[in-house]
């Protein structure tokens, strides 16, 4: 069966699921049906990962159960922190990353264990280490001990807590709390799709879970926010906002942050993150930067806005993590550690109705091509 070549496969369904759904339109993000909104105002990115991946919102016991059990899971091998002591401190953290994920995998086989039991370890033990790697690695490539997670300290104020050895304030702890809510879960994306394609051919999770690292990794994904910061310091004054915009239309170059390929209004996520912006600096201190930010905004609005281009999730994320005493290398990262939450939850969908992906492809070679000897062939 041959079909139309449909570049970037765009529009064309991968998969079925009821994970979450996003209405472009109107600007509509849920997962299992809870809008986004009502998440961001009431849930915890530990209570969201468990209704992503096990399909509702936990009872008290179930989820009392659920964070014990990765608190309980935090810490990572010394072999594992040896491996890490002998990556180069130059290396990406998100390389870094990958590589832990793959090596975790080796640690905890499915060995003795009933694949539904190895599923529910696999799934605690990668929420749980993946904080600790990235801190890990970010301390060490500084020349520091890792700094050990603490029992009484929440998901996101621990993994803050082991990257600068400082315990966050409570405000800025719930602030990146609510951004891993936001970034959990986004229907099938690149990375989710390169899951769901290893799953399918049931390697182990850490596998899944490394073929999805990869993917994110690069540009085109993760990492537009690292770029937003560059441009808005670039700019440096509010005055200059107009005048770089419109350079950069004339020479047909695009505004980092802005445009989505599902969203044609502003992403419900930009609009929650840049509350969570004004919220930090109110509390601890204005950046310049937010200002621009603002005016950046407004000029796009005017420019791009009628032809559907408007704040994507990245617009506003780094200059909040950017607060939060995030380096920029460590955005992406930092998405993962969120983001796994969702691949999960589309690896156990996967796994439940499983058939191997193997798409197919419209041929645009020769045939019957008759075999040259080496000596006889050339360029020339
Ligand atoms: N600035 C200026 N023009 C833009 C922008 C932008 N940020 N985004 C899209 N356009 C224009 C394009 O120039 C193009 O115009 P044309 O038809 O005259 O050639 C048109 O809109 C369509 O653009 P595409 O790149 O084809 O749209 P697509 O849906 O494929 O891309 C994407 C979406 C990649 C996000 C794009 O908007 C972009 O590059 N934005 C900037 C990078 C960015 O912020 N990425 C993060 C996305 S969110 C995430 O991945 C987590």
């Amino acid at each position: 069966m041959t079909g139309e070549y449909v570049p970037g496969l765009e529009g064309v369904p991968a998969t079925r699921s009821n994970i979450s759904f996003v209405d472009g339109r109107a600007g509509v993000l849920e997962y299992r049906g809870i809008p986004i909104d009502q998440l961001a105002e009431s849930s915890t990115f530990l209570e969201t990962a468990f209704l992503l991946i096990f399909g509702h919102l936990p009872i008290k016991e179930e989820l009392y159960g659920f964070e014990a059990e990765i608190l309980s899971h935090r810490r990572v091998k010394y072999r594992i922190r040896d491996m890490i002591k002998s990556f180069p401190e130059s290396g990406r953290p998100m390389v870094a990353l990958q590589s832990c994920i793959a090596a975790l995998g080796m640690f905890y086989p499915l060995k003795g264990m009933s694949s539904e039991e190895h599923a529910y370890q696999s799934t605690i033990r990668l929420l749980a280490k993946l904080p600790t790697m990235v801190a890990t690695f970010h301390q060490m490539r500084l020349g520091n001990d890792p700094v050990p997670p603490r029992d009484d300290l929440n998901h996101s104020a621990n993994f803050l807590y082991m990257l600068t050895g400082k315990e966050p304030d409570p405000r800025a702890a719930r602030i990146f709390d609510v951004c891993l809510m936001l970034h959990a879960e986004h229907t099938v994306n690149a990375s989710t799709f390169s899951a769901l394609v290893t799953a399918s051919t049931l390697a182990d999770p850490y596998t899944v879970i490394t073929s999805a690292a990869g993917t994110l990794s690069g540009p085109l994904h993760g990492g537009a926010n690292e770029e937003v910061n560059d441009m808005l310091r670039r700019i440096g004054t509010i005055e200059k906002v107009r005048p770089y915009i419109e350079e950069r239309l004339a020479r047909k170059q695009k505004i980092m942050g802005v445009g989505h390929r599902v969203y044609k209004v502003k992403d419900p996520r930009a609009t929650i993150l840049q509350n969570l912006a004004r919220e930090l600096f109110d509390s601890f201190g204005y950046s310049h930067l937010y200002e621009i930010a603002v005016e950046v905004e407004r000029v796009c609005d005017e420019l791009l806005g009628p032809r559907g281009i408007f704040p994507n999730v990245d617009f506003y994320s780094g200059l909040v993590y950017e607060k939060l005493g995030i380096l920029p290398d460590l955005f992406t990262p930092v998405f993962a550690i969120s983001r796994v939450a969702g691949w999960l939850a589309h690896w156990h969908e996967q796994s439940s109705d499983n058939r191997i992906f193997r798409p197919t492809q419209v041929y645009t070679g020769e045939h019957n091509v008759e075999y040259t000897p080496l000596s006889l062939r050339s360029y020339a």
